[in-house]
């Protein structure tokens, strides 16, 4: 059965990584049918809402998507740039990938460090002897998706009886005299059942890939409630991963322990929040956005995309200098979810192999700044990225790249 994937590209650079994931896909055998779907900027503009009925309808129907990234911006520019005759008849922007997470329960959120060998942006230490030393960094963060922080469930100005909600809490009596415009209040709800869910996905992923120890990355010792209730269901989790480590850490110290000692963890699982800045974290450690992929998977539908937004100085380059390399792995993790394993290894050894050689860097790679001029400074184009992990490709196709794969 031929599969179907909605596209989304969206806004800014989206439109220019997307198309050369399906390059990717393409040339690697996979065989599917593509439809558009429209999310993002333009459509808030014109329609008042980023995520239009159309493409829900999508996503309900064919349950797979491939998106490229939105723009947002804060509340008084949304409004300012609807388009006049949408203007102060109530419509509110929304992030339209927050809400198609919590539409669609996407609540599982993958997002995999893992540094490609050679890649001059991957992270290095100083050893003791004075040399130099690269920590091989291998992680994979499983972040709650869809609960936490960015639950939505938050005011300016409170309703009356919230405000006398929060009275009957103690801790709440110092901000019991401010008013109600200059008060503003984001609750982090999370569930026993969603926590379960995230925990569970990240100890059976440690199990079926080898990982040596599951960390749950928190803050309990003063998110007593919320990040209490993670770390208890972690530690109920683990029991039926008895051969697994569980390993607790607070947000804080493992953003400082995040470059001392990456290499020593595996899977890290957290709330939504903390998962969200403990995979930039890692990220930054293995070539920042440019690598960085990730899934967001539900028990129907799952969306994968690059962590990347939309990048909107570059959007108007022409030709196209972004990296497109996270958009492909995400792609790749796709056929992961499938079941189409062996196509996505062979792409993940296709970018090995590039990378590695070195011959062909975007100008992220270079550590040059971005813009029209790094195409004469060496740089290669988004497109010209994509076509060397092509012919890559065909490389690994007819076994010349099997130790790419093996390293
Ligand atoms: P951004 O991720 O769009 O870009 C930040 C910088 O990272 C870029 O200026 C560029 O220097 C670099 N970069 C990003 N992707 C790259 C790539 N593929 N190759 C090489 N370099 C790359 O984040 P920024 O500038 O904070 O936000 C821009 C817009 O994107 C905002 O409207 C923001 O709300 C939105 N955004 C959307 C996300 C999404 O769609 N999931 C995630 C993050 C931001
Ligand atoms: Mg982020």
């Amino acid at each position: 059965m031929k599969r179907t994937i909605v596209t989304m590209p969206g806004d800014g650079i989206g439109n220019q990584v997307l198309p050369e994931a399906i390059r990717v896909l393409n040339a690697v055998g996979f065989e599917a049918n593509y439809v558009h779907g429209d999310i993002g900027w333009e459509i808030w503009c014109n329609e008042g809402n980023a995520l239009p009925e159309r493409t829900i309808k999508l996503l309900e129907e064919h349950k797979l998507g491939l998106f490229g990234a939105i723009t947002s911006k804060p509340k008084k520019a949304a409004e300012a740039e609807l388009k006049p005759e949408l203007r102060g008849k109530g419509f509110t922007y929304f992030s339209p990938i927050v809400t198609m997470r919590q539409r669609f329960g996407l609540d599982l959120c993958m997002r995999p460090c893992i540094g490609f060998p050679g890649n001059p942006l991957n992270f290095i230490r100083k050893k003791v002897d004075g040399g130099f030393e690269e920590p091989q960094v291998n992680v994979v963060v499983f972040r709650q998706n869809t609960e936490g922080l960015y639950a939505g469930v938050e005011w300016t100005n409170p309703p009356q009886p919230v405000r006398d909600a929060l009275a009957t809490h103690s801790k709440f009596k110092p901000f019991a005299n401010v008013k109600g415009e200059d008060l503003a209040v984001s609750v982090r709800v999370i569930t026993r059942a969603a926590a379960e869910r995230i925990c569970r996905a990240a100890f059976e992923y440690a199990r079926n890939f080898a990982y040596s120890n599951v960390t749950i990355c928190e803050k309990p010792n003063v998110l007593r409630e919320t990040s209490g209730l993670m770390e208890e269901v972690a530690k109920q989790v683990a029991r039926d991963f008895p051969e697994i480590p569980l390993w607790s850490t607070n947000i804080d110290a493992q953003c400082m322990w995040l470059t001392k000692n990456p290499e020593d963890y595996g899977v890290i699982v957290a709330s939504n929040l903390f998962g969200d800045v403990i995979s930039d974290a890692f990220a930054g450690l293995i070539g920042g956005l440019g690598f960085a992929a990730s899934g967001n998977i539900g028990k129907e539908v799952a969306v994968f995309e690059p962590t990347h937004g939309s990048a909107p100085k570059y959007a108007e380059l022409n030709p196209p200098i972004v990296n497109p390399i996270a958009m492909i792995l995400s792609a790749a993790m796709m056929l992961d979810h499938i079941g189409e394993t062996e196509k996505a290894n062979m792409i993940r050894a296709a970018i090995a192999a590039v990378v590695k050689e070195g011959h062909v860097r975007t100008y992220d790679m270079m550590r040059i700044p971005g813009g029209a001029k790094a195409i004469s400074q060496g740089a290669a184009t988004t497109t010209q990225m994509t076509d060397a992990i092509l012919v890559a490709l065909e490389r690994v196709a007819q076994g010349e790249l099997v130790a790419a794969i093996e390293e």
